[in-house]
C-alpha cells in the first residue's frame, strides 16, 4: 500500500534514538521508494541551528548507522532534502508557533508526532499541540519508551494523551514487537497446524525467554540509574514476547484481535505475593569482569554513577499463566546487561517421552526442543532425537535448523523500519494498546514495592557471565536449566 504524503515531526528530534534508530530507519525506506515524494522529516530541538548545520549532524550522528551497503550517495542526498531543523521548546505553547509554520496546512496530509522524550513531557506536549491546532483527526501520535514508571503514571500519561488524541491515533512502541522473528512467530504459530495442537500444557513443560546483553549501560547512566532492567526491559519488551507465546489464537490479524488476546495474557499472569516474589524474583547488579577478554568497570563504577546505587541491571523471573492451556507451566523470563554473549531467543522445551521403546532409558532422551531466536541470528531450531548411522538402534539428539537470512534472500526491515510505515499506514496491531500497558504495569508494580521495601542490595554478579548463581538455583528447583546451562561445552 502506497504511503499517503506526511510530515513526520520528531520530538526529541537531535537525540540518541533519532540519529541511531530513527533517522536511518527513515533512509533505508526512502531508499526502498516506499516514501512519496514530498514527504518530509522535522526534527525538533531546542538549540537554534540553521538546516545545514543541523544536516552536519545527521552526517555525523546519522549516517553511520546505515550500513555501508545501504549508503546510496544519491539517495542520502535525496533523503537530507527531507530534513528540516525546527528550534522550540516544546514545554512552551507559545512556541510552538514555529511548528505550525514549519508544518503544511493540507489536511490530506499526515502529520504524525513522534515523542521521543521523557515521558513526563508526553502529556504537556500533546496539550500544546492541541491548543495550537495540530492535533487533528489527520495526526498521529507516536509514544516512546518508558511508557510511565508505574502504574500510577501510566494510567495518567494514557488519560492526558487521550484527552488529545482518540485510541486509533495513539502508537505506544515496543520495538521488540517489530522484529521479524516475532512476527515469524505468529507465522509459525497461526499459520501452521503442526505446533499449535501441542501448544499446551499437554505437552510444554516450560518456556524461557531471555534477552542477553554484553553491553553496559553505556552513556545512559542518567536514564537508567531512575528505570533498571525490570522498567527497561521486563516490563515491556519480555512480557509483550511471553503474550506472544501464550496468547490464544486471535480470529484476525487486525489490531484489536491480536491486543485482545495479548490483554487476556497480562490478566492471566498469576500475581506475585511478598513470600513467591521473595522464591521467584532474583535481581542483579554487575561487578567488573571481562566481556570478549576486554575489562569492563562495575556498573557502580561507571561514568556518572551512583557509587552505591541499588538499580538491577539484571532480572531473572519465573511467571505463570493461570488458563486452561498454560496452568502450572512455568515461564521463565531473564534479562541482563554485561551478560556472557548478547542474545534473544524463546526456549520452548516439551515433556520427555512417556515410554521408551528402545534400550535406552527414558531419560537418556532430550525432550525436544523449539527455540526461537529473534538475535543474533533470526532462525528457529528444532531439537529432536534421531537414530545414529549403522548397526543398532542408538538415539541421539539432532538439530532441524531454520535460519531465516539464508532461507529468505528478501530485502530485511530493522524493526523501526517496520514499526514507522505501519505508523505511516495507520497499523497498529504492532503497538500496545492502553489497556495493555496498564495491566503489564500493573503485574510488574508488587516487584518494585517489594524491592523498595527490601533492605539488601541487588546480588552482584560478575560482567561477562551469565548473571547471579540465584538464577541458576530459581530454575534448578524446578529440575530445570536455562538453555545454555543444559548445552554440551564445545
Ligand atoms: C531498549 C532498552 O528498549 O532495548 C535498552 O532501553 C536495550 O537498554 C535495548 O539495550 C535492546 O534492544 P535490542 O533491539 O538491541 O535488543
Amino acid at each position: 500500500m502506497a504511503l499517503a504524503e506526511f510530515d513526520l515531526a520528531i520530538f526529541g528530534g537531535t537525540g540518541d534514538l533519532a540519529m541511531r534508530k530513527l533517522l536511518p530507519a527513515m533512509y533505508a525506506r526512502d531508499r526502498a521508494n516506499d516514501l512519496p515524494p514530498g514527504a518530509r522529516i522535522l526534527c525538533i530541538g531546542r538549540h537554534e541551528s540553521s538546516d545545514a548545520d543541523f544536516l552536519k549532524h545527521v552526517e555525523q550522528d546519522a549516517k553511520p548507522h546505515v550500513s555501508k551497503e545501504a549508503l546510496d550517495a544519491a539517495v542520502w542526498q535525496r533523503f537530507c532534502k527531507r530534513i528540516k531543523y525546527v528550534a522550540m521548546d516544546a514545554t512552551d505553547a507559545a512556541s510552538y508557533k514555529a511548528l505550525v509554520e514549519a508544518m503544511r496546512p493540507d489536511h490530506a496530509i499526515t502529520n504524525v508526532f513522534y515523542l521521543a522524550t521523557p515521558p513526563s513531557l508526553f502529556s504537556k506536549i500533546c496539550k500544546n499541540l492541541a491548543a495550537c491546532g495540530l492535533a487533528t483527526s489527520n495526526s498521529r501520535v507516536v509514544l516512546e519508551k518508558p511508557l510511565g514508571r508505574d502504574l500510577a503514571s501510566a494510567k495518567q500519561i494514557n488519560a492526558e494523551v487521550g484527552e488529545v488524541f482518540a485510541e486509533s491515533q495513539i502508537f505506544r512502541i515496543d520495538h521488540y514487537l517489530g522484529k521479524e522473528t516475532v512476527q515469524n512467530l505468529l507465522a509459525l504459530r497461526f499459520g501452521n497446524v503442526l505446533f499449535e495442537p501441542l501448544w499446551r500444557r499437554e505437552w510444554i513443560s516450560d518456556v524461557q525467554i531471555t534477552i542477553a546483553e554484553e553491553l553496559g549501560v553505556g552513556n545512559r547512566m542518567g536514564y537508567y540509574e531512575t528505570s533498571g532492567a525490570l522498567r527497561d526491559m521486563l516490563q515491556n519488551h519480555l512480557l509483550q514476547l511471553l503474550c506472544i507465546v501464550a496468547m490464544e489464537p486471535p480470529v484476525s490479524i487486525t489490531p484489536d484481535a491480536v491486543r485482545d488476546e495479548k490483554l487476556k495474557v497480562l490478566r492471566s499472569l498469576k500475581n506475585f505475593t511478598p513470600t513467591t516474589l521473595a522464591q521467584n524474583v532474583v535481581r542483579g547488579q554487575y561487578r567488573s569482569g571481562h566481556v570478549e577478554g576486554v575489562a569492563v568497570p562495575g556498573y557502580r563504577k561507571e561514568a556518572d554513577a551512583n557509587p552505591h546505587s541499588r538499580t538491577e541491571t539484571f532480572v531473572a523471573l519465573k511467571a505463570e499463566v493461570d488458563t486452561w492451556r498454560w496452568a502450572g507451566v512455568p515461564f521463565y523470563l531473564r534479562t541482563g546487561k554485561r551478560m556472557a554473549d548478547s542474545l534473544a531467543e524463546i526456549v520452548i522445551r516439551f515433556k520427555t517421552i512417556p515410554h521408551s521403546i528402545f534400550a535406552q532409558p527414558n531419560s537418556s532422551f532430550e525432550p525436544n526442543c523449539l527455540v526461537i531466536r529473534l538475535q543474533p541470528d533470526e532462525g528457529l531450531t528444532l531439537n529432536l532425537m534421531a537414530k545414529t548411522p549403522g548397526d543398532g538402534m542408538r538415539l541421539k539428539p539432532v538439530e532441524l535448523e531454520l535460519n531465516f537470512r539464508e532461507s529468505f534472500k528478501s530485502p530485511r526491515m530493522e524493526a523501526y523500519e517496520r514499526l514507522l510505515l505501519d505508523v505511516l499506514r495507520g497499523q497498529l496491531t504492532l503497538f500496545m494498546r492502553s489497556d495493555e500497558l496498564e495491566a503489564a504495569w500493573e503485574w510488574v508494580e508488587p516487584i518494585l514495592e517489594f524491592w523498595d521495601q527490601e533492605e539488601d542490595d541487588p546480588i552482584p554478579y560478575t560482567a561477562g557471565t551469565w548473571g547471579p548463581a540465584a538464577a541458576s538455583a530459581l530454575i534448578a528447583r524446578d529440575g530445570l536449566q536455562w538453555r545454555e546451562e543444559a548445552l554440551p561445552e564445545l
